[in-house]
């Protein structure tokens, strides 16, 4: 019988692009999200779904009425800028969240466990590119939150005193980008935040002088390395970066986008106002360890994958 995946988040932008990929290759799928910022109409329709909060584990538990294979944690609050709004939010999603399906998956005796970890997690790098084995000091509180869930998830992976082996892996994932990326939500990532601007003919905010840069990976080949490590035993208790290895800056990001559009800086208004808290100067992965494990590797040029989610824009 095909596996069954829990996919937590799976309303939201990555959760739902990965739930739709697994039940193209023959999975089931039960998804559990709170629609905090998720939407109903990116839930693929063959998946069970759940409406349920990870801080309560009562709303956990409704998840295991039909067997669970493997969990994908990918419910979280996805912003830096929240955690520093609403801390304690924060904490409470991302760390106890974490703990809670941790539980939920001792208790139901469920092998394998993935989770949805941050390039956050490094903060201020000692170089760039970073690679796993790398200092981790987070300097945002989300990071601090996404870097706790990952410790956990890692360290109960090498528990022998829960009675079976709960083969764990997370992903520090950089700046995912594709369709459904929230185009109105100013916490969700720069590339929809910036496309939502351009498209609705709004100024672009820019934090900071735009020459921090970032590294920008396609949701489909996010999707490809967490489905291809479900039965890699080659990444069972690891961390792997999941990047396109190449840096772009803000404002080279701001310029493709308005190319796309046929627009300018000479016609269209661009603000830079100071950089916030938490900000990371530079980012960008070193992903030879999940070349080298996983056999994965990237294969969106980034052009091309923001052309689709442009296009997608528009139809949006
Ligand atoms: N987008 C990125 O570039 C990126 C990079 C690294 C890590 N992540 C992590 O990936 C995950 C998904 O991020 P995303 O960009 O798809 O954001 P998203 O906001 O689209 O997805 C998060 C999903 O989790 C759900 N959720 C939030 N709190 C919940 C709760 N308490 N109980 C149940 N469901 C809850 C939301 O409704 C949403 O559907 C997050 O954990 C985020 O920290 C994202």
């Amino acid at each position: 019988m095909a596996k069954r995946v829990l996919v937590t988040g799976g309303a939201g932008f990555i959760g739902s692009n990965i739930a739709d990929e697994l039940i193209r290759r023959g999975y089931g799928v039960t998804v559990i999200d709170s629609l905090v910022t998720g939407e109903k109409k990116n839930i693929n329709p063959k998946a069970l779904f759940i409406k349920g909060d990870v801080r309560n584990p009562r709303d956990i538990a409704k998840c295991f009425a039909k067997k669970i294979d493997v969990i994908f944690h990918i419910a979280g609050c996805a912003s830096t800028i929240k955690s520093f709004d609403d801390p304690a939010a924060d904490l409470n999603t991302n760390v106890l969240g974490t703990v809670n399906i941790i539980n939920a998956a001792i208790k139901h005796r469920v092998p394998r466990l993935l989770y949805a970890s941050s390039m956050t997690a490094y903060g201020v790098p000692d170089s760039i590119p970073v690679r796993e084995t790398m200092g981790t000091r987070p300097i945002a509180y989300y990071g601090i939150t996404k870097y706790a869930a990952e410790r956990y998830v890692l360290a109960t992976g090498e528990r022998k005193d829960i009675g079976f082996r709960l083969n764990t892996t997370a992903f520090r994932m950089f700046n995912v980008y594709g369709r459904r990326q929230s185009l109105t939500n100013p916490y969700q990532g720069v590339v929809s935040i910036f496309i939502g601007n351009v498209a609705r003919g709004e100024t672009v905010t820019v934090f900071g002088d735009g020459k921090q840069s970032r590294d920008y990976v396609h949701i489909s080949d996010v999707a490809n390395a967490w489905i291809g490590a479900i039965n890699n035993p080659e990444s069972y208790g690891q961390t792997f970066n999941l990047g396109s290895g190449i840096r772009v800056s803000v404002n080279r990001l701001i310029d493709i986008i308005l190319k796309n559009f046929g627009r300018s800086r000479k016609n269209h208004r661009i603000v830079y106002k100071p950089a916030r808290p938490g900000d990371q100067r530079h980012m960008q992965a070193d992903i030879s360890k999940a070349r080298a494990l996983l056999k994965w590797k990237p294969g969106t040029v980034f052009a091309e994958g923001l052309r689709d989610v442009i296009e997608w824009a528009k139809g949006n």
